[in-house]
């Protein structure tokens, strides 16, 4: 069979599991856009804060492009760095109030780089079964040994803690991706604090926290320039040795050209905004957006859970006869049979905009 007729046949079985994914065209003006023709509201993207579009960033981004090229031009160890770059990582460590930072290319090499650098063979990796596929695939790239614990389950943590000899490191989202909902860090640092083990917490989609300040572990932090922040790019902030491990140690930093000027730029910006009176003034309209869809509910990823990839998918359909572009999620990005909408809010949304989600969700029979 050659190869071209092989992939034909794994086509056609992804298709008839309705799992086919394809990449659409989307005239992005922000939260609103055109999609296959049709005016749409979007409820997909991840720019929490809304601050892609926000004319500082944009600004910024078109100022570096112009001062120091498209391009970084080599790994940031060769000729790749800029002011600019380490400007950012200040700005960033002094956010998270860490020794240092380092930038990546995306969020995805950031965890990549920390579980291969820190995973040794010495060490057991112990993992939340829900966490994004950037930690899962830096698990299988690390040498240790990896056990994953019930999703949000210190008990079970504790449990595999407690029967775990030598080095350990305990990686989770603070806010996972698909389900919105928050890991209970306090009780894990806690466990990490007795069991001598470090913390890692991937802080992509923090955009209204939790806190990580004053817990008790040795802690490294993780997260991307690219939702809350509106740029490219990945971080990670922690202690001076740990960083200057990762600029030694980890391969997607350093054979990969570095984050380009305009992407560091629009991040630095954005940061500068989301620590100013404006980005508190964001958070609380991001809070009272997400409090009119699903209250109290503590991140802006509201899930509806439907089961059947198909559910999921004539559910998107029929949003988006709505104008309204909410995606549908399915395994394995997901578990089996919990195949969803994921909506995510922005600051940018307006209360008309909320309005007619909140209204389409319950003619539709999917009120939260
Ligand atoms: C929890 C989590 N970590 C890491 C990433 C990767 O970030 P990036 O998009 O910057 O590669 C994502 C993004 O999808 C994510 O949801």
């Amino acid at each position: 069979m050659s190869w071209t007729a092989w992939a034909e046949a794994e086509l056609d079985a992804i298709r008839r599991a309705d799992r086919w994914r394809a990449t659409v065209a989307f005239d992005s003006r922000g939260v609103e856009g055109t999609l296959r023709g049709r005016d749409v509201i979007v409820f997909s993207s991840n720019d929490y804060l809304g601050l892609s579009q926000h004319p500082a960033v944009k600004r910024a981004a078109a100022e570096a492009a112009e001062r120091f090229g498209a391009g970084a031009t080599a790994s940031r160890l060769v000729v790749g760095t800029r002011s600019v770059h380490e400007e950012l990582e200040r700005a960033i460590a002094a956010w998270q109030r860490t020794e240092r930072a380092l930038v990546f290319p995306n969020g995805f090499a950031a965890n990549l780089s920390v579980l291969s650098v820190l995973g040794g063979p010495d060490v057991t990796v112990l993992s939340d079964e829900l966490n994004h596929a950037s930690i899962i695939d830096g698990c299988r790239l690390s040498k240790a040994t990896r056990k994953i614990y019930r999703h949000g389950d210190a008990g079970h943590l504790e449990s595999q803690l407690t029967a775990t000899p030598g080095r350990k490191l305990v990686v989770t989202d603070s806010v996972f991706s698909m389900d919105g909902d928050v890991a209970p860090l306090e009780a894990i640092a806690a466990l990490c604090a007795r069991h001598d083990a470090l913390l890692v917490v991937d802080e992509a989609h923090a955009a209204l926290g939790p806190d990580l300040a004053d817990l008790p572990c040795e802690l490294l932090r993780v997260g991307t320039l690219s939702k809350m922040l509106g740029a490219l790019g990945g971080w990670v902030a922690g202690s001076r040795s740990l960083i200057e491990l990762l600029i030694n140690r980890a391969r997607p930093f350093i054979y990969t050209t570095g984050l380009s000027p305009a992407d560091t730029a629009a991040a630095l910006a954005a940061l500068q905004i989301c620590c100013s009176e404006e980005g508190a003034q964001l958070r609380a309209q991001l809070r009272r957006n997400v409090d009119m869809i699903a209250p109290s509910h503590p991140s802006p990823i509201i899930p509806v859970i439907l089961g059947e990839d198909r559910a999921a998918l004539e559910a998107a359909e029929s949003l988006l006869q709505h104008g309204l572009y909410v995606p549908a999620i399915r395994p394995p990005t997901v578990p089996q049979g919990t195949a969803r909408l994921r909506i995510a809010l922005s600051a940018a949304h307006t209360e008309p905009m909320l309005q007619r989600l909140r209204e389409a969700l319950q003619s539709l029979g999917m009120q939260r």
